[in-house]
Formats: C-alpha cells, structure tokens, sequence
C-alpha cells in the first residue's frame, strides 16, 4: 500500500487530495498544526459524508518546526510527500508578513530537509501558485513566463519553488512544483473572494445578510475547480521524470463577472450602478443594494491579471479541467444556499 503525507490536510486543497489518495488506496498521514481542534476537520469530514476513515491518520506538526516534521517523515516512511500547508491569504500577507515568510519560505526548507534526510526519500509535490507572475511579463503564463511576485506571499512562494528545484538539481529530489491558479469549491476558505461572494448570495437570499462590501471588482482570475486540480498533483508524481507544470483552466474571468454570476444563480439577478468606490450591485427582484465596495478590501500592490497556459500538463500528465466556471458557480452557490437554509430550519 503506498504511503503519502499531506501537510495542509485540513485546508480545502488537503481535503480533496486527500479523498483522491483515499480512493487510489493509500495510506495518508495529514499533518495538523492544531491536533486539538475538531472543528478544523470540518473540511476533511465534509469529503467523506461526515466521518474520517481510519486510513487516514494524523500528526501534530507546525511548518515552523522542523522538528517535527523530521520525526513525522522518518516515522511514517512515506513514498510521497504533498506540501500544501501555507499561510495562503494574499491579503493577509500583507498585514503579516513575517508569519508568512516562515511558513511559506522557511517552512518549505523544513519539510524538504526532512524528506532529503529520510532512509528513503520520498518523492515531494511543493503547492506553488499563479501568484508568482503577479505582475504578468506575458499572456498567458506558462512554466517559462518570468515571475514578478507582488506580495509577501507571492514572495515566499517563490523561495519555496526555487528551492525544490535547488533540492531536485543537487540531492536528486524527485520534486515537483504545482503552479496552480486559481481553484475554489464548497469547503474553499470564506475569506477568498469567490466563497466570499456565494456565502453571501445565500445569506441575502434567505434574509440574512443586506450586503456584500468587496474590494476590486475588476481583477481578472483564471479559476478552476479544486477537484480537478488535486488531480494534476497526484498525476505530477506519477511521471518517470520530475518537472514544474502550470495548471489552469486557459479562461479569464472578473470579479464583478464572478458577482453576476452567482447572483444569478440564485435567481437574484444584479445590474451595476455607479462608479469607483461608489459603484453599488443592485438587485431589481429584492429592490436593494446587495454589493457595495470598501477600500479596505483594497491590496497595497494588486495582481491585475492572470491567465494560464497548461499544454505541458495537458500533453504530458494527460490533464485538463474537467468543471466549467458556470458549473463551478452552480455548485458553490447550491451548496451555501443549502447550508443556510439548514443553519435556519435546525
Ligand atoms: P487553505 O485552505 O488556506 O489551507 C491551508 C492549510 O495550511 C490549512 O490546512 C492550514 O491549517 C495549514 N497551515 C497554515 N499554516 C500552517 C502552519 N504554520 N503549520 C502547519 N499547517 C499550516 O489553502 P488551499 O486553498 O487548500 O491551498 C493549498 C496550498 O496551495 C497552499 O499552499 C496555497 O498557498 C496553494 N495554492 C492555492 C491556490 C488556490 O487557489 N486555492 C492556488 C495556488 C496555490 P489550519 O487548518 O490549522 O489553518
Ligand atoms: N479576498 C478578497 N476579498 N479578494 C477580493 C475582495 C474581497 O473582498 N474584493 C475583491 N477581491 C479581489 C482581490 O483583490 C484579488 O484580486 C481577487 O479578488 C482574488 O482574491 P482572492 O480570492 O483572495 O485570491 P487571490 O487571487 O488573491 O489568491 C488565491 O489564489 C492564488 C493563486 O493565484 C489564493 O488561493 C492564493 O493562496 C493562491 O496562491
């Protein structure tokens, strides 16, 4: 049976590769930060219909502590190891910097020492992201696109990808670094602009909520479904040589086309009034305001745009997205539409 170690476990890409790994008949070792906490299972339960099999198991663990990460990997001997852990706001990152660096940057050296001390060293998927281009050099963006980071988070990152190709070069790692674009779905992070917007199209929908305030509407994303992304980074390491692939949907999107759609897929159809820092989504069926902006959602630098390239992955990992944005929208909104509807009737 083989064994792989998920870090991040607990988070929305955690729990769905952890589902895919499940199926395929691994062992998993999730490691956790916060082993005292039930609650931040929540996710991983979700995925399997409200229980945790017992083929998953887990491990206390910080990415700041190096420690225990080299307990954890010698322990478990594992054939893989996925590095999703992270301090993964962008905004956030803004406002802790320090904190990110560690887990993002340092955090990443830890983990790869561990598995490049192990008896066995197990092959290492490291999460890195679209956010590397931040302010983009070409359109779209593939494995050779320069990076031009713009924030602390974008910055970390890339120490975290540069050092898994500095471990595959020099010790022989079989590494791989995933450059994931956006991906969302029900159990993505309320704090990202996507889960943001369709929690709060059902919490308008079933009374609870007047308004949604957001930042900047017409950032451009390339989003996806996470789903069909955990795929690509199991199928990385399934290759006979180990390489950097860029994974996205190859579509462009706004924030305020995200907002149409989702309010749309309530039946709230939204019409936009105003401009700047006053424009407002207005909803004829509801006869309110049901979007409004707050510049503190405002990021100091912003990342215009992104587009993905994901041929490579598509030529040689045989990957491309399976869910389309409409489809990703439905699910989401259905999804938190349910659970108010649920929180209001228990
Ligand atoms: P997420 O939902 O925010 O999950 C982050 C995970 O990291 C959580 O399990 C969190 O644990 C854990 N974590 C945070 N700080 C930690 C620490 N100091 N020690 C140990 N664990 C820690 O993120 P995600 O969307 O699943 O993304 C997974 C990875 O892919 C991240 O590295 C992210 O940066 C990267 N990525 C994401 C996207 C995307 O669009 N989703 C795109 C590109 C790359 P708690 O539960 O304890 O908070
Ligand atoms: N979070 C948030 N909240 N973003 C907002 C808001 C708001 O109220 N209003 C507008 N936005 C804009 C942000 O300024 C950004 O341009 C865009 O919506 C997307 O923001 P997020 O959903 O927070 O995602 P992100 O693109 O910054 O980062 C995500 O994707 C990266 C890959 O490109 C995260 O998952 C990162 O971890 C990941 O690496």
């Amino acid at each position: 049976m083989k064994k792989a170690i998920i870090t991040g476990i607990t988070g929305q890409d955690g729990a769905y590769l952890a589902r895919l790994l499940f199926d395929q008949g691994y062992e998993i070792l999730g490691l956790v930060r916060n082993n005292a906490n039930p609650g931040n299972k929540n996710k991983l339960k979700w995925m399997f219909n409200g229980y945790i099999p017992e083929r998953i198991k887990f491990e206390y663990s910080d990415m700041m502590d190096a420690t225990s990460m080299h307990r954890a990997v010698d322990n478990f001997g594992p054939d893989e190891v996925y590095n999703l852990a992270a301090q993964s706001h962008v905004g956030v990152s803004f406002k802790s910097p320090g904190s990110t660096a560690h887990i993002n940057a340092l955090g990443v050296l830890n983990i790869l020492e561990a598995c490049r001390n192990a008896g066995k060293m197990p092959k290492f998927y490291q999460a890195s992201t679209s956010e590397m281009f931040g302010k983009v050099q070409e359109v779209p963006q593939c494995e050779s696109t320069y990076f031009y980071p713009r924030s602390p988070y974008g910055v970390a990152k890339l120490f975290g990808y540069w050092l898994t190709v500095n471990y595959r070069e020099s010790y022989g790692l079989f590494g791989c670094n995933g450059i994931l674009f956006n991906h969302e779905s029900p159990v993505r992070g309320e704090e990202f602009v996507t889960r943001k917007i369709t929690k709060g199209v059902a919490r308008i929908a079933n009374g609870k909520q007047d308004c949604i305030e957001l930042g900047n509407l017409d950032a451009r994303r390339d989003w996806g479904h996470a789903r069909d992304y955990v795929e690509a980074m199991y199928l990385m390491l399934q290759q006979p040589k180990a390489k950097d692939y860029v994974i996205s949907s190859g579509i462009q999107t706004s924030v305020r086309k995200f907002c149409e759609m989702a309010f749309e897929a309530a039946d709230l159809p939204i019409i936009w009034r105003g401009s700047g820092i006053d424009e407002v989504g207005y909803c004829p069926r509801l006869e309110e305001i049901v979007v409004r902006i707050n510049p503190e959602y405002y990021r100091p630098a912003e990342v215009d745009m992104l587009l993905g390239d994901a041929s490579a992955a598509q030529v040689d990992l045989d990957w491309q997205p399976r869910t389309t944005l409409n489809q990703l929208v439905e699910e989401m909104v259905a999804h938190d539409l349910r659970q108010e509807w649920d929180a209001t009737t228990c």
